[in-house]
């Protein structure tokens, strides 16, 4: 379920299916998908073949072949129902474009089966809106909050909405910039660089770690990075992120405080910085506080000569 003007939407959902739609489907009004859409409209997709890793409910698929003539979208998801479900709405919204859009049946974790592999491998561009978030149950960064913060989590109830919000952290300690909520993106750059090195990337990322470490994780695999669409958002009010407040007290009195710096905002115009503690405290306070971040859409060309990782 999404928030726009503090209110829930629930997605305007018109397919024929037999699956059971999650509450987080197809929502166009939500600003996440709009500003995602702003930049898959500058990313030159005309003519071109591409895959979405994450295909939600097939919003992107249908903007993709519709509005940015891209010449065939393939795409899988973590949640099983969600390929079928993209695939309905494709048929009942443009059927004339259905034979265009390739669902790849998962359960898929990024691009864990062979044939996600194999269509990926055909892509030019590959494209996601991935979570950045640690899972609040997961127990490694349970013991990080806990260590950090003096507290442990109270999520609440998760929700059928949870995969679209958090990642599995301990699955992802392996990577460098796990630590900053980048350990999902980075599994999938780095299996980009073996499966698709070809393939353009267009990330639709939140930038509460700040835009300039995202362009640095971008760079680190090799990308040359131009930004496609920004946006400020109101902070999602079913993410709980004390994970970024846990982030800001652990780089306290290291001395790269400076280069991990939470980035949040007191009004939409994003005049008012607010570091992760005082924005977690307003939404305290008041859940329904003013509490925006940026959001941005990062294309990142492949470089020639690879990356540091
Ligand atoms: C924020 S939603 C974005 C959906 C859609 N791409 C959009 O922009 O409207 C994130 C999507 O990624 C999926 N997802 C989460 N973790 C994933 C993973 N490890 N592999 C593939 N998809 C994943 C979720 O199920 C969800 O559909």
């Amino acid at each position: 379920m999404h928030l726009v003007n503090d209110r829930p939407v629930r997605a305007p959902l018109d397919v024929d299916t037999d699956e059971p739609v999650p509450s987080y489907a197809f929502d166009p009004t939500d600003p996440w998908t709009q500003t995602f859409q702003a930049g898959l409209e500058r990313a030159g997709l005309r003519g071109r073949r591409v895959y979405e890793v994450g295909v939600g409910s097939g919003a992107n698929v249908l903007f993709m072949l519709r509005d940015c003539a891209a010449s065939r979208v393939a795409g899988s998801d973590l949640d099983r129902r969600l390929p079928e479900l993209a695939r309905a709405l494709l048929s009942r919204t443009a059927p004339e474009l259905a034979d265009r859009f390739r669902p790849v049946h998962g359960p898929v974790s990024l691009l864990d089966v062979h044939e996600a592999v194999t269509e990926a491998a055909a892509a030019d561009v590959v494209v996601a809106c991935l979570p950045q978030v640690p899972d609040p149950f997961d127990p490694l960064y349970a013991r990080f909050r806990t260590a950090q913060l003096k507290t442990a989590a109270h999520p609440g109830d998760p929700g059928d909405d949870h995969v679209a919000h958090y990642y599995p952290w301990t699955a992802f300690n392996d990577r460098p910039f796990n630590s900053i909520g980048m350990g999902l993106i980075e599994a999938l750059l780095t299996r980009l660089k073996t499966v698709a090195p070809q393939a353009e990337v267009v990330l639709n990322l939140g930038c509460r770690i700040g835009k300039a470490t995202l362009v640095q994780v971008l760079r680190s695999y090799g990308y040359r990075t131009e930004e496609l669409a920004s946006r400020i958002v109101r902070q999602h009010a079913g993410t709980d992120i004390s994970f970024f407040v846990a982030l800001e007290t652990a780089m306290r009195g290291t001395g790269y405080e400076q280069d991990v710096r939470c980035e949040f905002y007191a009004d939409p115009e994003g005049r008012t910085q607010l570091s992760a503690r005082q924005a977690r405290a307003l939404l305290d306070t008041d859940p329904a506080a003013p509490v925006y971040h940026e959001i941005c859409v990062l294309r990142g060309h492949p470089q020639a000569t690879g990356g540091l990782l």
